[in-house]
């Protein structure tokens, strides 16, 4: 049997959806890249924004139109959207045969195998192509309940994973090939397994010998403490980049967000970081037309972006999640000012960026070979670049380079090996 899948959302839907696949090939199920050759059609959600949503029903929608002339092949929800309105997508798409909720995706493969009648399936070792870049979940779910976001309610309480099950996954993906490895978790800095903090995790994971680099996200500044910041300066295998969500930079909408922090506190971290890690990129997501945000909260969040330089940002129009504490303040900044806030944010930080990376045309760069096609290797620098390296041959992949930038562009560099 074959199966296709769909993956909207974050970073850790898309490691789940690699699991998940892991697991059915297991099974003997095996990945196909195109709807029409599946027998199981796989759609793995997310609830985050409305958008989010909206996308998954209008997947659903080709799903159902594909199953009326192919009566056989079953169609499975799983993920976050799954988990808070898993009835309401069976009402109106009749045609699912199976949801499976965020909190129960580790049984997801034992169910979809048993909705399509494979039994006494001998566990055939899967065989998956090495991945030079890892992810690996080491945490679920999320206390921290900000004011507009749904993840707390669909992902379930915060619950760190065994340390040494992490720490052997991460020997077992380097034994595999695996030069670099990412942690991910809701909110990795506020880890913590028995006695192991976070910092004491990666500290361990950047002893396996073979691993190059560590990286990890998504980090709140209300845990990020001295000893992660001197943990990125002093361990040379973890990259100087960090993702770091600001949100807003309006002390007031900080609040009604239930952030807490200060955009001073924000500030004084960003400061820190710099001292400590000189080259290190600093990331950031941004929500613009929260309830209540007035033209002057907006100008204090455009002023930190153009003070701070983001290495990047993500930013989003703030969109009413049901249950949340926000839903119930009036959404009441108008669409036309949260699409006007959000192309201002774009413009400012795109400008940001070109000036970042003509700054990085003429030096030399340590990168990471990822991928190789047509003696174009694509790879990455520590801050998270792309870089695109000439001449490269297929020996170099999985090794770090030293590239000489020669051109750049907004969103990846081109260069040559030195
Ligand atoms: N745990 C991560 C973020 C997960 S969601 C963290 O705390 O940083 C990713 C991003 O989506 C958030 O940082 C936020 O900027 C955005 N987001 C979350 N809920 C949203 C909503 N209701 N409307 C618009 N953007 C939202
Ligand atoms: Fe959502 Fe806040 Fe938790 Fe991030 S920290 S997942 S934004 S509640
Ligand atoms: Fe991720 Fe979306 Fe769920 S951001 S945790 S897939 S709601």
């Amino acid at each position: 049997m074959n199966y296709f899948i769909e993956t909207i959302g974050c970073q850790m839907n898309i490691c789940e959806s690699d699991k998940l696949g892991q697991a059915l090939s297991s099974y003997g199920i095996l990945k196909v890249n195109v709807l029409q050759k599946a027998d199981i059609v796989i759609l793995n959600t997310c609830s985050v924004r409305s958008q989010a949503e909206q996308k998954a029903f209008s997947f659903l929608g080709r799903a159902e139109e594909f199953k009326k002339e192919n009566l056989n092949i079953k169609i499975v929800v799983v993920g976050c959207m799954a988990e808070r309105i898993g009835h309401k997508i069976k009402h109106r798409f009749k045609s699912v045969n199976l949801i499976i909720g965020a909190k129960d995706i580790d049984n997801a493969a034992l169910r979809i195998a048993d909705l399509c009648n494979v039994s006494n399936y001998s566990i055939i070792e899967s065989e998956k192509a090495s991945d030079i870049i890892k992810y690996i979940t080491i945490m679920r779910g999320c206390d921290n309940y900000c004011s507009y976001c749904v993840v707390p309610f669909v992902r379930g309480k915060e619950i760190s994973f065994n340390s040494s099950d992490i720490i052997e996954d991460c020997r077992l993906a380097v034994n595999n090939g695996a030069k670099e490895i990412m942690l991910l978790g809701q909110n990795v800095n506020s880890y913590k397994y028995d006695d192991i903090k976070f910092t004491d995790l990666v500290k361990n994971i950047a002893k396996i010998d073979g691993l190059e680099r560590v990286r990890f996200m998504t980090n709140h500044p209300k845990d990020l403490s001295n000893e992660l910041i001197d943990m990125m300066a002093t361990e040379s295998k973890v990259c100087s980049h960090i993702h770091l969500p600001m949100q807003s930079a309006s002390n007031n909408i900080l609040l009604a967000m239930n952030r807490k922090y200060t955009y001073g506190r924000y500030l004084t971290l960003i400061k820190k970081l710099r001292t400590a890690v000189p080259d290190i990129s600093v990331t950031t997501d941004i929500i613009v037309g929260f309830p209540g945000e007035a033209e002057e909260d907006f100008e204090q969040t455009l002023k930190a972006v153009k003070e701070i330089r983001f290495g990047g940002l993500y930013v989003f129009r703030y969109s009413s999640r049901p249950n949340t504490r926000a839903a119930s303040m009036c959404d009441d900044v108008s669409l036309e000012d949260k699409k006007r806030r959000h192309s201002i944010i774009l413009k400012e930080s795109n400008k940001i960026s070109i000036e970042i990376v003509a700054s990085m045309v003429g030096t030399t760069q340590q990168v990471l070979a990822e991928k190789i096609e047509g003696g174009v290797i694509e790879a990455r620098t520590g801050s998270g670049r792309k870089v695109f390296v000439k001449c490269a041959s297929k020996k170099d992949l999985g090794k770090q380079l030293n590239v000489n930038i020669k051109e750049a562009k907004i969103n990846s560099l081109f260069g040559e090996i030195i």
